[in-house]
């Protein structure tokens, strides 16, 4: 039993997936054995709809001057973030002298395009070294954590924002209502709140479960957020599916009736129903769903590996923490995972101590079968790995071996 970290009714979780690490803490053979864990329990609270972890690690624990993920590492994601950012000015920045301010601006991947366009801008990043590398480029940043008494801070010295933009941050902060708080002040009269994350519809249609890691504490849909930020006398005006990170939501809000709320959240809502986001029901299934994919794994990288088969990760990503801890999946299976984040490389995973390899360690010596753990970068790599021929072992939306041909 837990309280809601919107509402504070009690919920039940509908499933384990037993001890998880840190996702990000790629780490040296010497800390072992001093590595963190908690246990990972989900649950939805069917008064609000939120979907979310029961326990969390404390943020420094998270996001520090160690933090793995950088932004620009996809240049996918830097053509997604331009566009992002340009829809946003072409679309709600009509004041003589916009200031825009992001949450969790990483190495500066969207807000180098307003620093481009001469727009005033500060992001906000806790994550010391992620930080440097904005400040670097010109970005302007502050290092630290945002809430209500940082947005207090920024108006005092900048003024009110025209837009509040994040990106796959919201839902890593169970301090939820002091950032909707913040938020709130520093908007404009006309301002808007533009926020994107893994979308929990997504997770639902997919079984997607490797979203769920420790940095993530909610899975929000448009019912959940609506709810949330009624809270905070805000209104949800308008939704856009994104296919980033296999599959998110982009959330517009703004002050109450300050817009006119587009058709396009009632049909989401609508949708939403009939997937059953509000159907305590319909996690009971999920769990199911996940747990077959979980057996489908082990039994397909055994079977592999009985033949003889090598099998090598394709991404240390943040969501094959969870894959590999909560499957029991470590060397025995996986030879090593191949990445192209320097400061993952020469580390081991998190909790199954997988060395990570550098890509070149790859190219060099293809396997016969490459696990897709950054599925959501499919088509950026399928298109880069063209002389690889062995088969790709994905879970999404179900276990299953594929070739470049299909
Ligand atoms: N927006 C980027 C980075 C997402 S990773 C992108 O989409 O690629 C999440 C980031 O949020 C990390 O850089 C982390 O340091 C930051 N973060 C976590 N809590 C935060 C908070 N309270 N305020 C601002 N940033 C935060
Ligand atoms: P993400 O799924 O959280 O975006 O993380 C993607 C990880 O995958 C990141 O560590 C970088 C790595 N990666 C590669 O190794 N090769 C690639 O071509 C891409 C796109 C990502
Ligand atoms: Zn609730």
């Amino acid at each position: 039993m837990a309280n809601c970290l919107v509402c504070n009714n009690q919920f039940e979780p509908f499933i384990s997936f037993g001890k998880q690490p840190i996702a990000n803490g790629f780490l040296s053979e010497k800390d072992f054995k001093n590595e963190y864990f908690f246990e990972m329990k989900v649950g939805h609270c069917s008064a609000c709809n939120m979907v979310q972890l029961l326990e969390q690690p404390k943020r420094e624990q998270m996001f520090n001057e160690n933090y793995a993920f950088f932004s620009s590492t996809s240049t996918y994601m830097e053509k997604h973030f331009k566009a992002f950012a340009e829809n946003i000015k072409d679309t709600y920045l009509k004041s003589e002298d916009p200031f825009i301010v992001e949450m969790g601006s990483n190495d500066g991947i969207m807000l180098q395009n307003f620093k481009d366009w001469g727009i005033r801008h500060l992001g906000v990043e806790p994550s010391a070294n992620v930080a440097k590398v904005a400040m670097s480029k010109g970005i302007n940043s502050i290092v630290e954590f945002f809430d209500e008494e940082v947005s207090q801070k920024i108006v005092a010295e900048h003024g009110k924002a025209d837009a509040f933009l994040t990106a796959n941050v919201m839902c890593h902060i169970p301090y939820i209502h002091s950032i909707a708080k913040g938020i709130k002040n520093l908007l404009s009269e006309k301002g808007i709140l533009a926020f994107e994350d893994p979308y929990m519809g997504e997770i639902m249609e997919k079984a997607s479960y490797d979203q769920i890691y420790d940095e993530h504490v909610f899975f929000f849909s448009a019912l959940s957020v609506q709810r949330l930020f009624e809270m905070h006398n805000m209104e949800l005006i308008d939704v856009q599916p994104q296919i980033t990170h296999g599959g998110s939501m982009r959330y517009i809000l703004a002050h109450k009736g300050a817009y006119t709320v587009s058709d396009n959240v009632s049909k989401i809502i609508e949708k939403e129903k009939s997937l059953g986001i509000d159907n305590p029901k319909k996690y009971l299934e999920l769990k199911k769903r996940i747990e077959k994919s979980r057996d489908d794994l082990i039994a397909l990288l055994k079977q592999l590996k009985s033949e003889g088969k090598t099998i090598v990760g394709y991404g240390a990503t943040s969501k094959s923490t969870t894959i590999l801890n909560y499957c029991q999946v470590g060397t025995g299976l996986i030879d090593f995972i191949s990445d192209t984040t320097p400061i993952k490389q020469g580390k081991f995973t998190p909790g199954m101590h997988i060395p990570v390899k550098k890509y070149e360690e790859f190219q060099k010596n293809h396997p016969d079968y490459a696990l897709l753990f950054a599925w959501n970068h499919k088509n950026e790599i399928l298109d880069k790995e063209g002389d690889f021929k062995g088969k790709w072992i994905t879970h999404v939306p179900d276990v299953h071996v594929f070739g470049l041909e299909n």
